[in-house]
């Protein structure tokens, strides 16, 4: 296992992504966070601006749609080029045909997980994702923090992956800083959304190596 770190852009200059994705070359894709004002109560953009992101950009985009209706709109996301989208399954009726959807156009396709949301629907149908995500913080808002007691669903995931011997990466996103990947890694995540905890910093690419090596070192302790 290597530790992918995905820098949140949420905490970027919006007016600048293409200087602010200049700073973040050690990353390992982009976390791109889609958000209608609806699912969550904030509101960023959609699928005009995520396409020009895809194409300015040179590492991958991990899109994390906090929206409504993604049974319909999700799709847009990886007809554009999405490396991977992240849906809600509290926004899908239907999670399964959705996910393949979003394979079928090209894309990895990733269920996300509130912190209020259990596990059993993800757990019971683990093998037609790529990824799982199990949100750290409420969704809606960077800077938040980190809820330790979300690693329950953590390790539950893990294990289940591993005793499945499936290939697919386990995503937290939320408050992850130097101290709290500690904590999330430990616990099984290999993948790990940052936002304020990178663009606060003035070398970005070094936060990233740093946050990458903790993981490493961490992982499954
Ligand atoms: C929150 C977003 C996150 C956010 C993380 O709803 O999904 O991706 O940008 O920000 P930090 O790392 O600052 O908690
Ligand atoms: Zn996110």
């Amino acid at each position: 296992m290597t530790a992918h770190i995905n820098p949140s852009i949420l905490s970027a200059d919006f007016a600048n992504f293409e200087s602010e994705f200049a700073t973040i070359t050690d990353a390992d894709a982009v976390h791109v966070d889609v958000m209608d004002g609806h699912f969550v109560p904030n509101l960023t953009f959609g699928l005009p601006v995520v396409r020009r992101l895809i194409e300015i950009s040179t590492l991958p985009i991990d899109v994390h749609l906090m929206i409504e209706n993604v049974d319909t709109l999700a799709v847009g996301y990886a007809d554009a080029g999405a490396a991977s989208v992240t849906f809600h399954q509290e926004a899908s009726k239907t999670p399964i045909e959705l996910a393949r959807a979003l394979k079928g156009a090209g894309s990895k396709a990733a269920i996300a997980v509130k912190p209020g949301t259990g596990l059993n629907f993800v757990l019971d149908h683990l093998n037609e994702f790529d990824m799982v995500l199990v949100m750290t913080v409420e969704p809606g808002f960077g800077g938040q923090r980190f809820m330790p007691e979300m690693m329950d669903k953590v390790r539950t995931a893990r294990a289940e992956i591993v005793r499945l011997g499936l290939d697919i990466r386990l995503q937290v996103d939320g408050g992850i800083d130097e101290n709290t990947i500690e904590i999330a890694s430990a616990a099984g995540a290999d993948t790990f959304v940052a936002g304020s905890s990178i663009f606060s910093k003035s070398d970005r690419n070094q936060q990233i190596r740093t946050l990458r090596e903790v993981a490493n070192r961490n992982f499954g302790n």
